[in-house]
């Protein structure tokens, strides 16, 4: 069983998208009185027609988590326009502080998947109300960042996406790391495909999409739909994928104690490895931003 809490527009798609793959029976939670029951019986009849037999149930009762192996936290409020991230970190931290207990109490041996943002605050903020062990706590970002750039990507250099084998690391927000010199096209570096300055426009529109979507439709659902159904997917198979994502660091890359993006092993038991990647100056220098950034989070999160 795979647990959802909340029921909005990026926990109801990735629910679909994980029910869709026949991944495994699903069961949801919003604090809507309805909602979750009702996107439960929404995803239901679709794969009526498409023929999955998964089972998806909705309750506005944490109890209904009962069973999970994996549970994907998107219970919180969204950016607006014209928000960042770190905006949400007041609020969602309460949110997100009740919701873990309650995870912890229905679906104990769980792995989890914090999606709300600020996500790396907010993985931080389940790790330590669940008292889970650091490698079943992990955040989503990275692979939704990864998903932008190669959007960019095949864009600027007019090539198949499936060709494009991509990195983003670091804090899931204003300092993620787009990886140009660990990124390649059919094996190819993308650093002898374009020069420094081409690197960087890419990087930086990799950087802006995010809030283009906001801007346009409201909010990003796909993407992150998809991104999730793969973390859920590799963890629920144990299939052991290579996977950027947000953990709690012990001495890589220097940090201690902060959760940040970085490429890791995602199987049965959650985060099963963490790969130190031999950085730059400059990627170096935008990496410990996004730890500052994150640290300066921690600090300003209000009392548990
Ligand atoms: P939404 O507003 O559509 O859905 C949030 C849901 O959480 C609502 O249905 C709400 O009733 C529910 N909720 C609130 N408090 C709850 C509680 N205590 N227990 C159970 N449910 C509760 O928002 P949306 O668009 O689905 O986004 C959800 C979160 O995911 C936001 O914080 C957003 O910024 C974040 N996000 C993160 C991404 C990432 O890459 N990590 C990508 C996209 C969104």
């Amino acid at each position: 069983m795979i647990g959802f809490v909340g029921a909005g527009r990026v926990g109801a798609q990735a629910a679909l998208e994980v029910a869709s793959q026949g991944i495994d029976d699903i069961a949801m939670v919003d604090i809507i009185p309805g909602l979750a029951e009702g996107e439960a019986l929404d995803i239901s009849h679709k794969l009526s027609e498409t023929g999955v037999d998964v089972s998806v149930t909705g309750s506005s009762d944490y109890s209904n988590l009962k069973g999970s192996r994996v549970v994907v936290i998107t219970a919180g409020l969204a950016r607006k326009p014209g928000m960042t991230r770190m905006d949400l970190l007041g609020k969602n931290a309460v949110i997100i502080g009740s919701v873990a207990k309650e995870v912890a109490k229905h679906a104990p041996d769980s792995v989890i998947i914090t999606v709300t943002n600020p996500m790396d605050l907010m993985n931080y903020v389940v790790l330590k109300a669940t008292g889970f062990p650091k490698n079943r706590v992990v955040g989503m970002g990275g692979v939704l960042d990864l998903s932008r750039f190669k959007h960019v990507l095949s864009l600027k250099l007019g090539v198949s996406r499936s060709s494009i084998t991509a990195l983003v690391i670091g804090e899931h927000g204003e300092n993620m790391l787009p990886l140009a010199r660990y990124t390649s096209i059919g094996g190819v570096p993308l650093t002898s495909l374009l020069n420094e300055k081409e690197v960087e426009e890419t990087i930086q529109s990799t950087r802006q999409v995010a809030i283009d979507v906001i801007s346009k439709k409201g909010a990003t659902v796909d993407a992150p739909g998809n991104a999730i159904a793969r973390m859920v997917r590799a963890i629920a198979w144990d299939r052991k994928e290579i996977l950027p994502a947000s953990t709690l660091l012990d001495g890589q890359y220097g940090v201690t104690g902060i959760g940040i993006g970085v490429p890791l092993m995602l199987g049965s038991s959650g985060v099963e490895r963490v790969y130190e990647l031999d950085l730059n100056d400059g990627e170096r220098a935008q990496f410990m931003k996004g730890v500052d950034t994150i640290k300066e989070g921690v600090a300003a999160l209000p009392p548990a």
